[in-house]
């Protein structure tokens, strides 16, 4: 072992020891503890890896990042997992790669999108980023999700692309959706960033469609405390997807897949030497071609350090998350009269990221009052994120189609919300929102 490597070894000891005294868990007390909706659930391991990626001191995208797209790939079996630094970043990158020069059937500009009213901001904000134009369809109220019935009407000749949210993890109805994608030749995007390891018919989401798209917020199913990812089968996809996060150059010296990589130095043995344009001198070096009109969208190492332990801690958090649903579902069920609980489609395996409730039009209590109890009690609600996005201010004036009207999308809007299953809440905070429901409808005289 070398000197560096023992004092590593020596901070990482004093990491794991403050972790202990400072993190430790904190005891629940009921009416006093705040019952999250999501939070960071992590170990002295988490804690240690991101330590020793900063002694380290690449910072920048590095091992620990190719490391975490290879294993992210992994896990999906696919062959190009590309890292972000958040999940909206993964969705402009998926979108923005359709429009790709090179690209066979690629999209252009005014072309059309078919996605949900119901949604999150910035699954819609790049599809009107690149000056394509949304076409809403309404959702389904149990499942969230998009009303498959609506795409057939929804068709149009400019119609390229289908960009559909698993909503809060569950998995859509993918038979109807890539039958419908296959059969009109349209790119398919799914937005997954809720949805890690949920399953339909027993593949994982994500791995439908053309592209999938990842959120490591620390609300979602791992974190790297911000960050995305975007999955693909298509080698030239990924390869675009690379380039629009990387500036938009062409070549990097971390580029794994490149067939002229010299793996020993990471040099290319044709740095120096042009075949392309002449309009480019023949020297120029080719880490500084530029072929794609790019961003910057690349994560720290880390938070690949992060988000390699959490990956491995993924099965189990995956197991809290369905326990904590279960154990909801069943004691809410007797609610029903009042109370529209969650569904999903039935060749699917949801691992959800929160618990949705709608609550029925009635005459005794509304979701206002519902929602302040909760919080009054300590319990932490969410709105369905942006709710139908058209009523929200930046997105009223957008050019868009709506099919239909967006009926279920105003109504998630104004009657839902949702709580936690996240994997930080044990049994006795469970229970503990389920008392905290029994009394609500004991106090309206419902129970
Ligand atoms: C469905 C969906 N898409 C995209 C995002 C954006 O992810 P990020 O917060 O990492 O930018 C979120 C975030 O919660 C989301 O829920």
């Amino acid at each position: 072992m070398t000197k560096k490597t023992i004092r590593k070894a020596a901070c990482l000891k004093q990491v794991i020891e403050y972790y202990k005294h400072s993190h430790a868990k904190k005891e629940f007390v009921p009416g006093k503890s705040l019952v999250q909706y999501a939070g960071r659930v992590y170990n002295e391991k988490d804690m240690s890896a991101m330590v020793s990626a900063v002694l380290d001191f690449w910072l920048t995208y590095g091992e620990y990042a190719m490391q975490f797209e290879k294993l992210f790939a992994r896990f999906h079996g696919v062959e190009n997992a590309i890292l972000t630094n958040s999940g909206s970043s993964a969705n402009l990158l998926a979108i923005s790669a359709l429009l790709a020069r090179n690209l066979k059937n690629g999209l252009n500009p005014q072309d059309e999108v078919i996605t949900p009213a119901l949604t999150f901001p910035t699954t819609v904000a790049p599809i009107v980023q690149n000056n394509l134009v949304p076409v809403f369809l309404d959702c389904e109220v149990e499942t969230l999700n998009i009303d498959v019935t609506y795409l057939k009407k929804a068709l149009s000749p400019r119609t390229k692309a289908v960009c559909i949210p698993h909503t809060l993890g569950n998995p859509c109805n993918m038979a109807a959706i890539t039958d419908f994608c296959r059969k009109h030749h349209l790119f398919l995007i799914e937005d997954t960033c809720d949805a890690l390891g949920s399953k339909y018919g027993k593949k994982l989401v994500g791995t439908f469609g053309d592209l999938g798209t990842f959120s490591f917020y620390p609300a979602h199913h791992i974190t790297l405390g911000e960050g995305g990812a975007v999955i693909t089968a298509n080698p030239q996809l990924a390869q675009v997807l690379r380039c629009l996060r990387d500036w938009g150059r062409t070549c990097s010296t971390h580029c794994t897949s490149c067939r002229y990589a010299d793996k020993r130095d990471g040099h290319c043995a044709f740095r120096f030497s042009q075949k392309g344009s002449h309009a480019m001198p023949r020297d120029y070096d080719k880490r500084y071609v530029f072929s794609y009109i790019g961003y910057n969208l690349k994560p720290l190492d880390i938070q690949a350090a992060l988000g390699i332990e959490q990956l491995k801690k993924f099965p189990s958090f995956k197991r809290k998350r369905i326990d904590n649903f279960n154990s909801l579902y069943k004691g809410l069920l007797r609610y029903r009269e009042f109370l529209i609980l969650p569904r999903n489609e039935r060749h699917a395996e949801p691992v959800w990221f929160a618990f949705p409730i709608t609550v029925r039009k009635n005459k005794w209590f509304n979701r206002k009052e519902l929602v302040l109890f909760l919080e009054r009690k300590k319990i932490e609600t969410r709105m369905i994120f942006a709710g139908n996005v058209l009523r929200q201010p930046g997105f009223r004036h957008i050019r868009h189609r709506s099919i239909g009207v967006l009926k279920n999308s105003d109504y998630v809007m104004e009657q839902s919300f949702f709580i936690g299953v996240y994997p930080g809440l044990g049994d006795t905070q469970i229970k503990y929102i389920l008392e905290q429901f029994n009394q609500f409808f004991k106090e309206k005289a419902l129970a």
